[in-house]
Protein backbone atom coordinates (compact mmCIF):
# COMPACT_ATOMS: atom_id res chain seq x y z
CA UNK A 1 0.00 0.00 0.00
CA UNK A 2 1.35 3.39 -0.55
CA UNK A 3 0.84 6.00 1.82
CA UNK A 4 2.03 9.93 2.36
CA UNK A 5 4.34 9.78 5.71
CA UNK A 6 6.94 11.29 7.44
CA UNK A 7 9.58 10.19 9.92
CA UNK A 8 10.06 13.10 11.87
CA UNK A 9 8.21 16.46 12.86
CA UNK A 10 8.68 19.27 10.36
CA UNK A 11 8.24 21.39 7.64
CA UNK A 12 6.12 19.90 4.43
CA UNK A 13 9.23 18.93 2.53
CA UNK A 14 9.46 15.98 5.50
CA UNK A 15 6.26 14.27 3.36
CA UNK A 16 7.11 11.44 1.51
CA UNK A 17 5.42 8.80 -0.21
CA UNK A 18 5.98 5.36 0.58
CA UNK A 19 5.02 1.95 -0.11
CA UNK A 20 4.34 0.44 3.35
CA UNK A 21 1.99 -2.49 4.48
CA UNK A 22 -1.81 -2.52 4.33
CA UNK A 23 -3.62 -0.87 7.09
CA UNK A 24 -6.33 -3.31 8.44
CA UNK A 25 -9.87 -2.71 9.64
CA UNK A 26 -10.27 -2.19 13.63
CA UNK A 27 -13.42 -2.50 15.76
CA UNK A 28 -15.86 0.27 15.41
CA UNK A 29 -14.14 1.20 11.93
CA UNK A 30 -14.68 0.98 8.44
CA UNK A 31 -11.76 0.12 5.81
CA UNK A 32 -11.78 2.39 2.80
CA UNK A 33 -10.21 2.65 -0.15
CA UNK A 34 -9.33 6.47 -0.54
CA UNK A 35 -10.33 8.61 -3.55
CA UNK A 36 -10.04 12.46 -2.50
CA UNK A 37 -8.94 13.84 0.23
CA UNK A 38 -8.52 17.70 1.36
CA UNK A 39 -5.90 19.15 3.65
CA UNK A 40 -6.67 21.44 6.54
CA UNK A 41 -4.13 23.65 8.91
CA UNK A 42 -4.93 21.18 11.56
CA UNK A 43 -2.80 18.80 9.06
CA UNK A 44 0.38 20.98 8.90
CA UNK A 45 0.46 22.14 12.30
CA UNK A 46 0.20 18.35 13.22
CA UNK A 47 3.44 17.46 10.51
CA UNK A 48 5.21 20.54 12.25
CA UNK A 49 4.85 19.15 15.87
CA UNK A 50 2.39 21.85 17.27
CA UNK A 51 0.48 19.56 18.48
CA UNK A 52 2.88 16.97 20.06
CA UNK A 53 1.75 17.70 23.42
CA UNK A 54 -1.11 16.13 23.69
CA UNK A 55 -1.56 14.08 20.51
CA UNK A 56 1.75 13.12 19.41
CA UNK A 57 1.86 10.86 16.54
CA UNK A 58 4.30 7.20 16.04
CA UNK A 59 6.78 7.47 13.39
CA UNK A 60 6.49 6.96 10.39
CA UNK A 61 3.12 8.90 10.35
CA UNK A 62 0.55 8.93 8.28
CA UNK A 63 -0.58 12.35 7.12
CA UNK A 64 -3.78 13.91 6.76
CA UNK A 65 -7.65 13.83 8.26
CA UNK A 66 -10.39 14.38 5.34
CA UNK A 67 -11.18 11.24 3.45
CA UNK A 68 -13.52 10.17 0.73
CA UNK A 69 -13.63 6.67 -0.56
CA UNK A 70 -14.92 3.35 -1.03
CA UNK A 71 -15.63 0.77 2.00
CA UNK A 72 -13.43 -2.43 1.08
CA UNK A 73 -13.67 -4.09 4.59
CA UNK A 74 -15.63 -3.73 7.75
CA UNK A 75 -14.85 -3.93 11.29
CA UNK A 76 -16.80 -5.43 14.41
CA UNK A 77 -19.72 -3.67 15.75
CA UNK A 78 -20.65 -1.44 12.37
CA UNK A 79 -23.71 -2.23 11.11
CA UNK A 80 -24.62 1.35 9.42
CA UNK A 81 -21.86 0.14 6.10
CA UNK A 82 -21.60 -2.03 3.53
CA UNK A 83 -18.83 -2.76 1.46
CA UNK A 84 -19.15 -1.09 -1.92
CA UNK A 85 -20.70 2.49 0.19
CA UNK A 86 -18.94 5.57 -0.77
CA UNK A 87 -18.36 7.19 1.96
CA UNK A 88 -17.13 10.64 3.82
CA UNK A 89 -14.94 10.23 7.28
CA UNK A 90 -12.51 12.19 9.43
CA UNK A 91 -9.54 10.96 11.05
CA UNK A 92 -7.96 12.29 13.70
CA UNK A 93 -4.82 13.91 12.65
CA UNK A 94 -2.47 12.17 14.63
CA UNK A 95 -3.77 8.71 13.59
CA UNK A 96 -3.47 10.50 9.81
CA UNK A 97 -5.34 9.70 6.28
CA UNK A 98 -3.51 9.92 3.47
CA UNK A 99 -3.23 6.34 1.66
CA UNK A 100 -4.70 4.06 -0.01
CA UNK A 101 -6.44 1.95 2.57
CA UNK A 102 -7.80 4.20 5.54
CA UNK A 103 -9.51 3.00 8.47
CA UNK A 104 -12.45 5.71 9.31
CA UNK A 105 -14.35 5.30 12.48
CA UNK A 106 -17.98 4.27 11.85
CA UNK A 107 -19.28 7.28 14.12
CA UNK A 108 -17.49 9.84 12.20
CA UNK A 109 -18.56 8.60 8.30
CA UNK A 110 -20.90 9.46 6.36
CA UNK A 111 -22.85 7.94 3.26
CA UNK A 112 -21.56 10.29 0.56
CA UNK A 113 -24.59 11.15 -1.93
CA UNK A 114 -24.57 9.88 -5.55
CA UNK A 115 -24.15 12.88 -6.74
CA UNK A 116 -21.91 14.64 -5.18
CA UNK A 117 -18.07 13.91 -6.28
CA UNK A 118 -15.40 12.27 -3.70
CA UNK A 119 -13.63 15.65 -4.16
CA UNK A 120 -16.24 18.17 -2.85
CA UNK A 121 -17.32 14.67 -0.24
CA UNK A 122 -13.62 15.02 1.09
CA UNK A 123 -13.59 18.96 1.74
CA UNK A 124 -16.39 18.63 3.82
CA UNK A 125 -15.49 17.03 7.33
CA UNK A 126 -13.16 19.55 9.34
CA UNK A 127 -13.85 22.84 7.57
CA UNK A 128 -17.96 21.98 6.99
CA UNK A 129 -18.50 20.60 10.57
CA UNK A 130 -16.64 23.68 12.56
CA UNK A 131 -18.73 25.85 9.90
CA UNK A 132 -21.67 24.19 11.53
CA UNK A 133 -20.60 23.94 15.40
CA UNK A 134 -19.84 28.11 14.70
CA UNK A 135 -23.68 28.46 13.66
CA UNK A 136 -25.20 26.78 15.79
CA UNK A 137 -23.19 28.26 18.53
CA UNK A 138 -24.29 31.96 17.23
CA UNK A 139 -27.76 30.64 16.26
CA UNK A 140 -28.07 33.18 13.37
CA UNK A 141 -31.59 34.68 13.09
CA UNK A 142 -33.15 36.70 10.16
CA UNK A 143 -32.34 39.92 10.80
CA UNK A 144 -28.82 39.49 12.48
CA UNK A 145 -25.81 39.92 11.10
CA UNK A 146 -22.84 37.71 11.20
CA UNK A 147 -19.74 39.00 11.23
CA UNK A 148 -16.86 35.89 9.82
CA UNK A 149 -13.48 36.76 10.20
CA UNK A 150 -11.32 34.81 7.44
CA UNK A 151 -14.86 34.38 5.32
CA UNK A 152 -13.04 33.29 1.86
CA UNK A 153 -11.32 30.18 4.14
CA UNK A 154 -12.26 26.67 4.45
CA UNK A 155 -14.51 27.18 7.32
CA UNK A 156 -15.32 30.76 6.44
CA UNK A 157 -16.47 30.07 2.98
CA UNK A 158 -18.45 27.61 4.53
CA UNK A 159 -19.78 29.19 7.64
CA UNK A 160 -21.05 32.65 5.05
CA UNK A 161 -22.99 30.14 3.63
CA UNK A 162 -24.53 28.10 6.24
CA UNK A 163 -25.44 32.02 7.71
CA UNK A 164 -26.80 33.24 4.73
CA UNK A 165 -29.22 29.96 4.28
CA UNK A 166 -30.28 31.34 8.06
CA UNK A 167 -31.33 34.23 6.68
CA UNK A 168 -28.96 36.57 8.76
CA UNK A 169 -27.07 39.51 6.96
CA UNK A 170 -23.02 38.57 6.71
CA UNK A 171 -20.26 40.60 6.96
CA UNK A 172 -17.48 38.26 5.29
CA UNK A 173 -13.92 39.73 6.66
CA UNK A 174 -11.12 38.66 3.88
CA UNK A 175 -8.06 40.05 1.79
CA UNK A 176 -7.93 42.31 -0.57
CA UNK A 177 -7.83 39.14 -3.34
CA UNK A 178 -10.86 37.66 -1.82
CA UNK A 179 -13.70 40.15 -2.15
CA UNK A 180 -15.05 39.12 -5.15
CA UNK A 181 -15.09 35.77 -3.95
CA UNK A 182 -16.80 36.25 -0.65
CA UNK A 183 -19.54 38.41 -2.54
CA UNK A 184 -19.79 35.28 -4.53
CA UNK A 185 -20.90 33.31 -1.31
CA UNK A 186 -23.30 36.11 -0.24
CA UNK A 187 -21.01 37.96 2.40
CA UNK A 188 -20.56 42.05 2.12
CA UNK A 189 -16.59 41.74 2.36
CA UNK A 190 -14.45 43.69 4.45
CA UNK A 191 -10.72 43.62 4.10
CA UNK A 192 -8.55 42.82 7.47
CA UNK A 193 -5.96 44.60 8.42
CA UNK A 194 -5.41 47.42 10.93
CA UNK A 195 -8.61 49.38 12.04
CA UNK A 196 -10.79 46.57 10.39
CA UNK A 197 -13.96 47.66 12.32
CA UNK A 198 -13.76 51.23 10.61
CA UNK A 199 -14.23 49.71 7.40
CA UNK A 200 -17.24 47.74 8.38
CA UNK A 201 -20.41 48.66 7.57
CA UNK A 202 -23.34 50.58 9.82
CA UNK A 203 -24.53 47.53 12.09
CA UNK A 204 -27.08 47.19 14.47
CA UNK A 205 -25.01 46.43 17.60
CA UNK A 206 -28.11 44.12 19.02
CA UNK A 207 -28.31 41.88 16.70
CA UNK A 208 -24.54 40.99 15.50
CA UNK A 209 -22.72 38.13 16.20
CA UNK A 210 -18.92 37.08 15.43
CA UNK A 211 -17.23 33.60 13.82
CA UNK A 212 -13.95 34.15 14.16
CA UNK A 213 -11.59 31.47 12.12
CA UNK A 214 -8.50 33.74 12.36
CA UNK A 215 -7.84 35.33 15.58
CA UNK A 216 -5.17 37.99 15.39
CA UNK A 217 -5.04 42.06 16.43
CA UNK A 218 -8.95 42.92 15.54
CA UNK A 219 -10.15 39.96 17.71
CA UNK A 220 -10.42 42.47 20.87
CA UNK A 221 -12.11 44.85 18.60
CA UNK A 222 -14.77 41.99 17.05
CA UNK A 223 -15.67 40.83 19.78
CA UNK A 224 -16.80 43.78 21.00
CA UNK A 225 -19.35 44.53 18.29
CA UNK A 226 -21.44 41.41 19.27
CA UNK A 227 -24.49 41.77 21.05
CA UNK A 228 -24.14 39.39 23.90
CA UNK A 229 -20.07 38.23 24.40
CA UNK A 230 -21.66 34.30 24.15
CA UNK A 231 -22.32 35.18 20.44
CA UNK A 232 -18.56 35.78 20.04
CA UNK A 233 -16.99 32.32 18.50
CA UNK A 234 -13.27 31.82 18.03
CA UNK A 235 -12.16 28.41 16.56
CA UNK A 236 -8.59 30.12 16.18
CA UNK A 237 -8.14 31.72 19.23
CA UNK A 238 -8.69 30.68 22.89
CA UNK A 239 -7.41 34.05 23.57
CA UNK A 240 -10.78 35.18 23.06
CA UNK A 241 -12.30 33.88 26.58
CA UNK A 242 -10.15 36.17 28.53
CA UNK A 243 -12.09 38.89 26.00
CA UNK A 244 -15.36 37.42 27.36
CA UNK A 245 -16.50 35.01 24.40
CA UNK A 246 -16.32 31.49 23.55
CA UNK A 247 -13.57 29.13 22.01
CA UNK A 248 -14.87 26.57 20.33
CA UNK A 249 -13.53 23.26 19.50
CA UNK A 250 -15.02 20.60 17.06
CA UNK A 251 -16.37 17.12 18.19
CA UNK A 252 -16.86 15.36 14.32
CA UNK A 253 -20.01 13.50 14.13
CA UNK A 254 -21.09 11.37 11.24
CA UNK A 255 -24.26 12.82 11.32
CA UNK A 256 -23.48 15.96 11.18
CA UNK A 257 -21.15 15.21 7.97
CA UNK A 258 -23.87 13.73 6.48
CA UNK A 259 -26.20 17.09 7.49
CA UNK A 260 -23.46 18.98 5.53
CA UNK A 261 -23.82 16.13 2.56
CA UNK A 262 -27.38 16.98 2.07
CA UNK A 263 -27.08 21.05 2.29
CA UNK A 264 -24.61 20.66 -0.66
CA UNK A 265 -26.82 18.12 -2.38
CA UNK A 266 -29.90 20.27 -2.17
CA UNK A 267 -27.95 23.28 -3.24
CA UNK A 268 -28.00 25.34 0.02
CA UNK A 269 -24.19 24.96 0.50
CA UNK A 270 -21.61 24.89 -2.45
CA UNK A 271 -18.19 23.58 -1.85
CA UNK A 272 -15.23 25.29 -3.43
CA UNK A 273 -11.95 23.53 -5.01
CA UNK A 274 -9.47 26.26 -4.84
CA UNK A 275 -7.40 23.79 -6.34
CA UNK A 276 -6.94 19.69 -6.73
CA UNK A 277 -3.16 18.08 -6.34
CA UNK A 278 -2.61 14.58 -7.30
CA UNK A 279 -2.09 13.06 -3.94
CA UNK A 280 1.77 12.33 -4.31
CA UNK A 281 2.30 16.19 -4.29
CA UNK A 282 0.22 16.17 -0.94
CA UNK A 283 3.53 18.12 -0.35
CA UNK A 284 2.89 20.96 -2.83
CA UNK A 285 -0.75 21.37 -1.24
CA UNK A 286 -0.01 21.78 1.96
CA UNK A 287 2.38 24.56 0.56
CA UNK A 288 -0.57 25.97 -0.90
CA UNK A 289 -2.93 25.99 1.91
CA UNK A 290 0.12 27.36 3.90
CA UNK A 291 0.75 30.12 1.17
CA UNK A 292 -2.51 31.82 1.84
CA UNK A 293 -5.16 33.05 -0.59
CA UNK A 294 -6.83 29.71 -0.85
CA UNK A 295 -10.95 30.84 -1.65
CA UNK A 296 -12.25 27.58 -0.29
CA UNK A 297 -10.37 24.19 0.11
CA UNK A 298 -7.20 22.54 -1.00
CA UNK A 299 -7.94 19.24 -2.70
CA UNK A 300 -5.95 15.79 -3.33
CA UNK A 301 -6.81 13.43 -6.07
CA UNK A 302 -5.93 9.38 -4.97
CA UNK A 303 -7.50 8.51 -8.01
CA UNK A 304 -3.69 7.63 -8.84
CA UNK A 305 -0.47 6.84 -7.09
N1 LIG B 1 -11.21 24.80 17.08
C1 LIG B 1 -11.45 23.82 16.20
O1 LIG B 1 -12.09 22.80 16.50
C2 LIG B 1 -10.90 23.96 14.80
C3 LIG B 1 -11.32 23.06 13.81
C4 LIG B 1 -10.83 23.24 12.53
C5 LIG B 1 -9.93 24.27 12.25
N2 LIG B 1 -9.53 25.10 13.26
C6 LIG B 1 -8.60 26.22 12.99
O2 LIG B 1 -9.33 27.25 12.33
C7 LIG B 1 -8.43 28.05 11.57
C8 LIG B 1 -9.01 28.29 10.17
O3 LIG B 1 -9.10 27.07 9.47
P1 LIG B 1 -9.44 27.08 7.91
O4 LIG B 1 -9.48 25.67 7.45
O5 LIG B 1 -10.60 27.95 7.64
O6 LIG B 1 -8.08 27.79 7.36
P2 LIG B 1 -7.84 28.56 5.99
O7 LIG B 1 -8.61 27.90 4.90
O8 LIG B 1 -6.37 28.72 5.87
O9 LIG B 1 -8.52 30.00 6.23
C9 LIG B 1 -7.97 30.98 7.06
C10 LIG B 1 -8.42 32.33 6.54
O10 LIG B 1 -7.92 33.38 7.38
C11 LIG B 1 -7.66 34.48 6.54
N3 LIG B 1 -6.77 35.47 7.15
C12 LIG B 1 -5.41 35.59 7.01
N4 LIG B 1 -4.98 36.67 7.70
C13 LIG B 1 -6.08 37.24 8.26
C14 LIG B 1 -6.29 38.38 9.08
N5 LIG B 1 -5.28 39.17 9.47
N6 LIG B 1 -7.55 38.66 9.48
C15 LIG B 1 -8.59 37.89 9.12
N7 LIG B 1 -8.46 36.79 8.34
C16 LIG B 1 -7.22 36.47 7.92
C17 LIG B 1 -7.05 33.86 5.32
O11 LIG B 1 -7.14 34.76 4.22
P3 LIG B 1 -5.96 34.87 3.14
O12 LIG B 1 -5.43 33.46 2.94
O13 LIG B 1 -6.62 35.41 1.92
O14 LIG B 1 -4.92 35.78 3.71
C18 LIG B 1 -7.91 32.62 5.13
O15 LIG B 1 -9.00 32.86 4.26
C19 LIG B 1 -7.09 27.31 11.58
O16 LIG B 1 -6.26 27.92 12.54
C20 LIG B 1 -7.47 25.90 12.03
O17 LIG B 1 -6.40 25.22 12.64
C21 LIG B 1 -10.00 24.95 14.53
Amino acid sequence: MKAVVYHEYGEPSVLELAEIDDRVVGSGDVLIRLAAASVNPVDWKTTAGYLAEYAPVRFPAFAGSDVSGTVVAIGDDVSDFQVGDDIIGAVPPFVGAFSELVPVAAAVAAKKPAGMSFADAACLPTAGLTALASIRAVNPKPGDTVIVNGAAGGIGSFAVQLARTAGARVVGICSPGSTEYVTSLGAEPVTYGADVTSRLPRLEPDVTSLIDTYGGESLKDLVALAADPLRAVSVAEPRIESLGGRYLVVAPAGKDIAELAEAVVSGQLRVNVAQSFPIRETRQAYERLLAGGVHGKVALDAGEW
